[in-house]
């Protein structure tokens, strides 16, 4: 990571992303609670909220809460009788999520489900389905994710997937990382999907190097 990534970053926050209660409540309490700084960037964030409304979220699944700052910013975008489902595995974080959500006061609106992924994803009303999903958890388990995404979503939803470029790591094909054979599977899929026109973009900034991967449902 250079320092003029960082030092950008801090410019777009500054003008973009000013100083909020709630959001900077979420990261003190994260770090208060000894959770790993793994979640997206202000900027990010941001981009999150604007991509729900722009594609009018009514539903939003989360995969891979911590302790629910990016679940704050798109809760943020849902109308008053909107509803989101965010999925962790560690109840520790699950924990310190639903105290910055209840304090951003988002409660009403937010769901947090405890437990792997995978397990809760076959638990939810297949019947509901998510107008906008945001998939950031253990990258490993990232082909999985999409399988459920694409049956928990309709013509026009939007799927957004966190972290797929991880360093350059996923040039290595021989890499024995198994987050990052997780991506490389992932766009394997994506290559061959029909029903998602994706794309992926490369980012740097205060997080580094890495990227996300959006798609429409079609
Ligand atoms: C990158 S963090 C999520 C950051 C969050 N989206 C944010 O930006 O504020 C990934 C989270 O996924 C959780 N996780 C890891 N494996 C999981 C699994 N199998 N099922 C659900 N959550 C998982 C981790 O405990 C961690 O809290």
């Amino acid at each position: 990571m250079t320092q003029e990534w960082s030092d950008i970053d801090a410019y777009i926050v500054e003008h973009l992303a000013p100083p909020d209660p709630a959001l900077d409540h979420a990261l003190a309490a994260n770090r208060a609670a000894g959770l790993p700084s793994i979640d997206v960037a202000p900027n990010q964030g941001k981009l999150l909220h604007i991509l729900a409304r722009m594609c009018g979220a009514r539903r939003i699944l989360e995969i891979g809460t911590l302790g629910g700052y990016s679940t704050i910013w798109l809760a943020r975008a849902l109308p008053a009788d909107g509803a989101l489902v965010t999925l962790e595995f560690a109840a520790a974080h699950a924990a310190v999520a639903r105290a910055n959500i209840e304090n951003a006061g988002l409660a009403h609106l937010v769901t947090v489900h405890v437990g792997a992924a995978l397990d809760t994803l076959a638990t939810l009303d297949a019947a509901a389905l998510f107008d906008f999903i945001f998939i950031d958890a253990d990258k490993r388990n990232n082909p999985g994710y999409l399988t459920w995404a694409l049956k928990l979503s309709h013509p026009g939803s939007v799927i957004v997937v966190d972290n797929v470029v991880r360093h350059g790591a996923i040039l290595d094909a021989a890499s024995t990382d198994r987050d990052v054979q997780g991506i490389r599977g992932f766009f394997d899929m994506l290559s061959r999907e029909t029903r998602l026109t994706a794309t992926a973009v490369q980012t740097v900034g205060s997080k580094g190097w890495d990227g996300f991967a959006i798609g429409i449902v079609t």
